[in-house]
């Protein structure tokens, strides 16, 4: 017996995703929906190798609904995620809205699962920024050996990351630019992204920084460990799919390059690349469409009392969106709602 699955916003990128993430790990599905806004009713998504027909979000009844994954912007998620949840389906949200609400648990299964536990305190449960979510499945076994102390990481953000339109920005701005008069001007972002890179990622905040550096702080603090400092740059880069980060660590107690690499070979949800000789590590175009986090460039850094650095890299849309989505149900399922 399985359960009955709702893909809210199923004709985006996120929630395209986990429609073919749900049918690749064959999750339990008894019965499934995709759900978007009005203006995509009938659009047909795929769900292996089953066509369905996208329904109205606005007119849809979750009542006798299992789990719904959510996908869709803040504002959208604020008027029907408690919807959903108070007709007794619970929510796996992809938006930022509840990921600091101390009563509802932000998880990544490799490093938190216990926590979907308290799904209960409100039928909603939140998932990582995409950012975030990478880089503690990578720090978590390293500080559960070493204790860490600081970090600083540095992005290099996909465009997937901020929906379909702005892959449609690059796509036609890298087009353009060899066409004279083609020039297409920025829209989705504030200035040029094809062969260019901009450090503003989410709003800036008083203090300057911007709001998706404050949430890999805040994120991390609540998944992995309150007592860990952390400071981001965090940059958006042309490239369509994965995101990368420069992650430098320093530790309690000193842990050589070697024994790191060890850890994270043994790591739930790690792929180790790090060959030290051109072509040894990953890079984004090669994570596209796979579940692991790539760890490269494992290396120490002398410049401070056990200091380590590396190179961080996975597909956003699969491991920072719809697998951890599809991931933390797998663990709802076991822990919490049984099913046959
Ligand atoms: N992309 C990432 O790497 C990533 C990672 C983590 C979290 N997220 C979060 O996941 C969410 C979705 O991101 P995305 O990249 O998939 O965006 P996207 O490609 O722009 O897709 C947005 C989806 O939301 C639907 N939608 C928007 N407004 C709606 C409304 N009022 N009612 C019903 N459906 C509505 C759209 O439906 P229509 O097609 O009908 O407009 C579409 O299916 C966002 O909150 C984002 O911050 C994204």
């Amino acid at each position: 017996m399985g359960y009955r699955v709702a893909v809210v916003g199923a004709t985006g990128n996120v929630g395209k995703e986990m429609l073919n993430i749900l049918a690749e790990r064959e999750f339990p599905v008894d019965e499934i929906v995709a759900l978007a806004s009005r203006n995509s009713l009938g659009t047909e998504v795929s769900f292996g190798d089953k066509t369905l027909k996208t329904k109205d979000l606005a007119e849809f009844d979750f009542t006798g609904w299992d789990i719904a994954f959510f996908a869709i912007g803040s504002d959208a998620t604020k008027v029907y995620a408690p919807k959903a949840a108070s007709q007794g389906c619970v929510v796996i949200d992809n938006s930022s809205l509840y990921r600091y609400d101390p009563e509802i648990p932000l998880v990544v299964p490799e490093v938190n699962a216990e926590a979907v536990d308290n799904y209960k305190n409100k039928n909603i449960i939140a998932n990582p920024n995409c950012s975030t979510a990478q880089m503690v499945v990578a720090l978590k076994p390293l500080h559960d050996r070493a204790k860490i102390k600081r970090v600083v990481v540095a992005t290099y953000q996909s465009v997937s990351g901020t929906g379909k339109e702005a892959m449609d920005e690059l796509w036609n701005q890298t087009k353009g630019v060899f066409v004279p008069g083609q020039e297409v001007a920025p829209k989705v972002y504030p200035k040029q992204i094809a062969f260019n890179v901009i450090p503003h990622i989410d709003v800036f905040l008083d203090d300057g920084s911007t709001k998706e550096e404050w949430k890999m702080v805040a994120e991390t603090k609540k998944i992995l460990d309150k007592s860990i400092k952390l400071t981001a740059t965090c940059v958006r880069v042309p490239v369509f799919v994965g995101h990368s980060e420069a992650i430098n660590v320093e530790f309690e107690e000193p842990l050589d390059w070697q024994e790191a690499q060890a850890i994270l070979r043994e790591a739930p949800g790690i792929l180790v690349v790090d060959k030290r000789e051109a072509g040894g590590y990953i890079t984004p175009v090669e994570c596209v469409g796979e579940y692991a986090t790539y760890v490269s460039r494992i290396r120490e850094d002398s410049t401070v009392e056990n200091g380590l650095s590396f190179w961080c890299v996975s597909d956003n849309l699969r491991k920072g969106a719809a697998l951890n989505a599809v991931q933390i149900a797998e663990v709802l399922g076991k822990r919490c709602l049984k099913k046959g």
